[in-house]
């Protein structure tokens, strides 16, 4: 086992989502390692429904080439499942605000389109990392599955952090699922929900300086009784 150098505690801490990465890949056994602890995780009556598939090498660069190209074509998004909820009202202002920090720390200025463009574009890119994961499930399981795939992915996060390993959840991964199906040859009832670049951290990209703010505890949870 490789040996874990944070607490959980620290590694929420400690944790932000790394938008840029150094070339050196994970060590695939370390990999191996955090995605069969993560499989210790709860799931709806333990049907862990589940499937990660984690792409390096040439073939993540072959497929980073081809979702870029999709991504950038101007076609609309064609997720596997339903993710294109616009946020309202506060949510809608948190959103803006984590998109301002990262435009403030990457020098994108506000009304730039081509550089907001370049900028997200880099989401297809898995920012440069070594590693690209896209969490799949059958597709009938809806928001029950949806509800396994988040707690099994934030352990695979948090197993990372505990090693010092960065990661990116990315919602952008699963707008375009055609080059990954095709590539990862997925049956037509399985659909890809998000995906995640993992690397280590650039420490010098401005992209890893952003920081984002959490509302105050009372706002995020109410003790009764
Ligand atoms: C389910 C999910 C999807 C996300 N999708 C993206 C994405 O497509 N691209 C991206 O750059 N960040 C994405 N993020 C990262 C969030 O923007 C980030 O967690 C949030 O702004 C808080 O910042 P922090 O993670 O640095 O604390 C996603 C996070 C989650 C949990």
């Amino acid at each position: 086992m490789s040996e874990p150098c944070l607490t959980v505690t620290q590694a929420l801490q400690a944790r932000r989502s790394t938008r840029a990465f150094l070339p050196t890949p994970v060590p695939r056994a370390v990999l191996e390692e955090v995605f069969a602890l993560a499989r210790h995780v709860p799931s709806n009556c333990n049907t862990q429904p589940w499937r990660a598939y984690v792409v390096s090498g040439a073939q993540k660069d072959e497929l980073s080439r081809a979702l870029v190209a999709e991504a950038g074509s101007g076609r609309p998004p064609d997720s596997d499942f339903e993710w294109d909820v616009k946020f309202v009202g506060e949510h809608r202002e948190r959103q803006f605000g984590a998109a301002a920090a990262l435009y403030g720390t990457t020098g994108v200025e506000r009304h730039d389109r081509a550089a907001r463009q370049r900028s997200l574009l880099r989401n297809w890119g898995f920012f440069d990392a070594p590693h690209a994961v896209f969490f799949t499930m059958q597709r009938y399981l809806g928001m029950v599955g949806a509800v396994d795939l988040g707690i099994f992915a934030q352990a695979v996060a948090l197993l990372l952090a505990e090693r010092g390993i960065a990661c990116c959840f990315q919602g952008a991964l699963g707008m375009y699922p055609g080059p990954a199906r095709r590539m990862l040859e997925l049956p037509e009832d399985v659909g890809i929900l998000f995906g995640m670049s993992i690397g280590y951290a650039d420490p010098e990209a401005p992209a890893n300086r952003t920081c984002t703010e959490r509302v105050d505890l009372d706002a995020a949870v109410r003790f009764v009784g």
